[in-house]
């Protein structure tokens, strides 16, 4: 038999119109359930989550954490009606965390409050079933488990066995010198892996410790890292000593030297936070596992690139920040396709992620670019051995201050690199730059002005840029492939020609589902296209990958074959995290922070006129009412 003629991918739905309700909208023929909101137990000893804030740090610690972001779904027997999905949880809202929200008695956060505003945050690993159509969490499966940021995981990879001893800690030393870390802080995007573990990813994490000293004695990676230098984000190293449960439970977010030495005190504990974090959901038992060799920064999220059977993996990760950079982690060992389903995945992720090559991607010229290795060997751009500078004479020394080792070798600035997506046809790369209001050509910094791949000063809207491999690891070929703007902003700024039915700004998630249909969620502020529609999620059918045979920049065409509205969040969210089932009959999208939302069960219904809920971060399911595949 003749085997069947791919048909041109089509989006089967009408595009819908901007929405500002207290509500999800979703086009004619779709609904949407609400599943797994914060709070919700994952066993037994977790109480049902009450509406008044009052549930203990315990129920916490064993019910679905807050402020849902990255997610994936790993599926159970065909995957069809049966799964384990793993959400990550950012941050929180600690005014509907607790029943007043938080509180402080002069400048000592309570006990309580913290350790629940601790389980709050991570990963909520879910086992979850389609039942009479409707998608709920499989109350006390085995599957079921959370990270925290107090859960205690393991440390791999080049900053794991550096002789310099850059994790030891009071806790650690107590421990036997363990290559270990507490906890995984402002997890963002997320990846996955070909051999079916799960990747978070540690973003804001300089926020969560404290150095009160003198700048001058800070080692040049917190300088360039951003540790606070006042308080940390949520008060956490202000409970006292003699709360804790374990030794520095609390006091550990104080990295402040105060000790003889690093077995006194926590001024390396830092160094533990800044990577991409594995975990197996299928094993209930096993630990998570931060892999050092992908780079210490502020990861926003973690992609691999195809996969090829003697090739190296590759992984792509942005550092979300202004002016940031965007990299590639390359293997060691080349790609086994019975790797793909291992009896151990971790130590499959050993293999493929604890030894490698990290690279930065420098923008040279319209269309073309280079990965520059972040290696002792590579030539800064002053000429020096990079090893030859202080601070970076090893390979972990170099990881533990990734950003600082980039901006040495001539990585290209670029505006706020968020999640990364790949086509699973054709292997294209892409990657959101959200956005970047200091973008600047008027002022008498050179640094910040605009370059070949971040063309616009006061880059409110953002854009996105793809790029293929190029035929040496070194080299790969880009263009620009979607500037965001208001509808109505003028042909300069409107660059990609967006409608009332597609306008969007400061593109931030992004996944390819494995049709090839390209999504793109939303996290705007900028209020010419918040005042048209909430925060959202679009389809894209990519045109076939193209450079301008000049090489001139692709700025005024479309690289869009169709891009469609398909979904927009309640008032006040942001919309981020997608994830699919085996048969893409289920899409499961976050709802982050929520303003009054959601009132019931059902995601599309509208809060009522003068009723407040307490809002609850959630995973919207999303189905066709005909129960047929989603988008098309
Ligand atoms: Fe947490 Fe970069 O968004
Ligand atoms: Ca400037
Ligand atoms: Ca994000
Ligand atoms: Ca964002």
């Amino acid at each position: 038999p003749t085997p069947p003629v791919e048909q041109p991918l089509t989006l089967g739905f009408e595009s819908i119109a901007g929405s500002k309700i207290d509500a999800v909208a979703i086009p004619a023929g779709y609904s949407a359930f609400v599943l797994a909101p914060w709070g919700t137990p994952l066993n037994a000893n977790a109480n049902p989550w009450k509406d008044d804030g009052t549930n203990t740090a315990e129920d916490q610690l064993n019910a679905v954490g807050m402020h849902h972001d990255g997610m994936h779904f790993f599926p159970l027997g065909e995957g069809t009606t049966e799964g384990i999905l793993c959400i990550n949880h950012e941050y929180i809202d600690s005014s509907a965390l607790h029943p007043e929200g938080p509180t402080e008695n002069d400048g000592v956060r309570p006990t309580e409050e913290a350790r629940k505003e601790i389980n709050a945050h991570g990963v909520s690993v879910i086992h979850i079933r389609l039942e009479d159509g409707i998608w709920d969490v499989v109350p006390n499966s085995e599957y079921n488990r959370r990270f925290t940021s107090g859960t205690e995981m393991d440390v791999a990879g080049p900053i794991a066995d550096s002789d310099k001893n850059l994790l030891i800690t009071k806790y650690t030393e107590e421990k036997g010198n363990a290559k270990i870390a507490r906890g995984t802080n402002n997890n963002c995007g997320n990846g996955h892996t070909p051999w079916g573990t799960y990747l978070t990813c540690e973003e804001n994490w300089p926020g969560y410790f404290v150095r009160k000293d003198d700048k001058e004695n800070w080692t040049a990676e917190q300088v360039r890292l951003g540790i606070d230098d006042e308080e940390t984000r949520y008060l956490w190293e202000t409970v006292p000593a003699s709360e804790e449960n374990e030794t520095g439970e609390f006091a550990r977010f104080n990295i402040t030297p105060s000790g003889a030495d690093a077995t006194e005190d926590y001024r390396n504990e830092a160094n533990g936070h800044g990577y991409i974090v594995e975990i197996d959901p299928y094993t209930p038992t096993s630990r998570a596992v931060k892999r050092t060799a992908l780079g210490r920064f502020r990861h926003e999220d973690c992609s691999f690139g195809n996969v090829a059977e003697g090739k190296p993996v590759v992984f792509y990760s942005g550092h979300d920040g202004r002016f940031e950079y965007i990299y590639k982690f390359e293997s060691k060992e080349l790609w086994d396709p019975a790797d793909a389903s291992p009896s151990d995945r971790l130590a499959t992720g050993a293999k493929y992620m604890n030894e490698g090559t990290l690279y930065v991607a420098r923008f040279s010229t319209e269309g073309v670019g280079q990965w520059i290795a972040l290696t002792p060997d590579a030539t800064t751009t002053k000429g020096e051995r990079l090893g030859d500078v202080e601070g970076f004479a090893t390979v972990a020394e170099i990881l533990l201050n990734t950003p600082g080792a980039a901006d040495l070798l001539g990585a290209t600035p670029m505006d706020r690199p968020e999640w990364t997506a790949v086509d699973p046809k054709t292997g294209a790369v892409y990657v959101t730059l959200t956005n970047n209001t200091r973008r600047d050509n008027e002022d008498d910094d050179p640094d910040n002005d605009t370059n070949v791949a971040n063309p616009r000063a006061n880059n409110r809207f953002g854009h996105i840029i793809r790029w293929t491999e190029g035929e040496e690891p070194t080299s790969f070929d880009w263009e620009f492939f979607l500037f965001g703007s208001p509808a109505a902003g003028d042909s300069e700024t409107n660059k990609s020609g967006l409608d009332s039915l597609n306008e969007l700004a400061s593109p931030d998630g992004l996944a390819f589902d494995e049709r090839g249909i390209l999504w793109v969620q939303t996290d705007n502020g900028a209020s010419e296209v918040k005042d048209q529609t909430n925060d959202q999620m679009l389809a894209i059918v990519p045109s076939e990958l193209k450079m301008a045979e000049d090489g001139s920049p692709v700025v005024n065409s479309t690289n869009q074959d169709q891009l469609k509205r398909f979904f927009v969040g309640p008032n006040g969210c942001e919309v981020t995290g997608l994830a699919f089932n085996n048969d893409d009959t289920s899409f499961f999208v976050n709802i982050q922070h929520p303003g009054n939302w959601p009132f019931s069960n059902n995601a599309a219904e509208i809060t009522p006129e003068g009723t407040e809920v307490r809002p609850r971060a959630a995973t919207v399911v999303i189905m066709k009412e005909d129960g047929g595949a989603i988008g098309v």
